[in-house]
């Protein structure tokens, strides 16, 4: 695992954004891995100013979100579908039906995560998985105890997700309880992970993953046993290193 300590979220953001422009510029219909969250913004600017500046484009990659809530119809502006629109791909050139993710108000929801799986698969895998963790370990959403090798299903928020994912929603109580998101065994078939935390309320979380046991406790420390792990941190998210 690499562990790289910048010195802003502009810093950690330029450094992403130039592994993923080697990647489009090496292949231009690279498969992306996307994450919904304050940590991957800095990283979506970046690249939408490199696209509105110097032409970087998208338009022959497809990407895959990593998770979704359960029961929010994709049109909710707080849906991931609806979010990573908004803050990503509505303002680069990748085709909008070529970025995926799972269907939070699919009838059977286990068939989802297997059609997801084989989406995933079908598309050659993804090339970079983005990343960030919350505050309690998780990655996706597979939280504390989500098994190692888990495939993309069902899951149960812990109390300590929903209150830290209130902010985005009028009241906690409107926070969905179930989600779907991809496993950590199908996270861990990305082929390069690059995982961003920034600030002193992910320190503790960053310590677990980057030097506590490989423990399904900590969902985050799956990225010991990858072969291509990037941690990018600022000061405050290293402080417990
Ligand atoms: C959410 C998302 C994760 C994200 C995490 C941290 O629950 N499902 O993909 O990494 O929370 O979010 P943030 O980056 O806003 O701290």
């Amino acid at each position: 695992m690499e562990i790289i300590i910048a010195a802003s979220p502009k810093a950690i953001a330029s450094i992403v954004a130039d592994a993923i422009e080697d990647l489009l510029t090496e292949h231009a219909g690279t498969v992306l891995g996307l994450a919904t969250g304050s940590s991957p913004l800095s990283v979506y600017q970046e690249l939408i100013r490199r696209h509105r500046d110097n032409g970087l484009s998208f338009a022959k990659s497809r990407a895959f979100l990593l998770d979704e809530y359960l029961g929010l119809p994709r049109a909710h502006p707080q849906s991931y579908h609806s979010v990573i629109r908004s803050e990503f791909v509505d303002h680069i050139d990748i085709d909008p039906t070529h970025v995926y993710s799972p269907d939070g108000e699919a009838a059977d929801p286990v068939v989802e995560g297997q059609r997801y799986d084989a989406a995933i698969a079908a598309a050659g895998g993804i090339e970079l998985q983005l990343l960030g963790i919350g505050t309690d370990g998780h990655i996706g959403f597979n939280e504390p105890t989500s098994s190692l090798r888990s495939r993309t299903r069902v899951k149960t928020l812990t109390e300590q997700t929903r209150s830290d994912n209130a902010r985005f929603f009028d009241h906690v109580d409107q926070v969905p309880r179930h989600v779907m998101t991809q496993g950590l065994g199908t996270i861990s078939e990305a082929r390069h992970l690059v995982l961003v935390a920034t600030g002193e309320a992910k320190a503790e979380a960053v310590a677990a993953m980057v030097e506590g046991p490989v423990a399904a406790i900590c969902p985050g420390s799956v990225l010991q046993l990858h072969q291509h792990a990037t941690v990018l941190v600022d000061e405050d998210a290293a402080s417990r290193l």
